[in-house]
């Protein structure tokens, strides 16, 4: 059978990628925060070593697990911009440097969830979006390198990340809560709706199975139009 790692597996996007690519017949070693701390090396090695102990082999690593912060870059804490870029820059570097050797010989897959802020920016969101910019040119890397690489890059989804957000959004831009989905979350999308987890996991699946086998070193837009502008 073959195996899968996702990452940040407890919500939203990693945890309906996990249930997909599970009932896709793949077995699934999910890891979020109970397990170990993506943010450092020892967690992403910790992750992967769980995968190829349990299952002897790696077909598909989903770099997934990540977080935001929301803020004007004269005010960024700089302790946010450290853990956004480690978390969601350095981890999937380490997931792809340690699953290495498993996924040659497995001829696997490595799916990076970048974001549509891989392709644009927002304001407020200096280190997600740098490190989402960041994680495509990983992801094209690793395809001239030899691994099959491609960056997923959702608009926005209907997930606790974003609802997160909203609070911060609401300060940032001086509005009420309930005027920031309409008019600042949604405002770039082409078609006004969230994308639902369950979607971004369908991409993924494609990628992960026989459909994806001519895709690397691409992202893979899904954003209801928004960077079509
Ligand atoms: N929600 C969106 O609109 C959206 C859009 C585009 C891309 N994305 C990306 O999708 C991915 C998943 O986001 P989501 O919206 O499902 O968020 P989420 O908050 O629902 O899930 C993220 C998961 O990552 C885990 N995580 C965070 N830091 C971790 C760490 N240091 N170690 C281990 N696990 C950690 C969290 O515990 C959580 O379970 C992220 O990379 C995010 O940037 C989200």
């Amino acid at each position: 059978m073959p195996a899968a790692l996702v990452t940040g597996a407890a919500s939203g996007i990693g945890k309906a990628t996990a249930e997909r690519l599970r009932a896709d017949g793949f077995d699934v070693l999910g890891f979020d925060l109970e397990d170990g701390d993506l943010s450092t090396r020892e967690g992403n090695r910790a992750a992967v070593d769980a995968a190829l102990e349990r299952f002897g082999r790696l077909d598909v690593v989903v770099a997934n697990a990540g977080i935001q912060h929301v803020s004007p870059v004269a005010e960024f804490p700089e302790d946010k911009w450290d853990a956004i870029l480690a978390i969601l820059l350095t981890s999937p570097f380490l997931l792809a440097k340690y699953a290495w050797d498993a996924l040659q010989e497995s001829s696997g897959r490595f799916i990076a969830v970048a974001s549509a802020h891989a392709l644009v920016a927002s304001p407020n969101k200096a280190a997600y979006v740098a490190a989402k910019h960041g994680v495509l040119g990983l992801v094209k890397t690793l395809a001239l390198e030899g691994l099959q690489a491609t960056a997923v890059c959702p608009g926005y989804v209907r997930t606790p990340l974003v609802e997160a957000q909203i609070p911060d959004q609401a300060k940032a831009h001086g509005m009420s809560e309930d005027d920031v989905l309409e008019e600042v979350i949604l405002a770039p999308h082409a078609v006004k709706r969230l994308i639902e987890p369950d979607e971004v996991a369908n991409v993924i699946a494609f990628l992960a199975g026989p459909g994806g086998a001519a895709f690397s070193g691409v992202p893979v837009t899904m954003d209801l139009g928004w960077s079509a502008r």
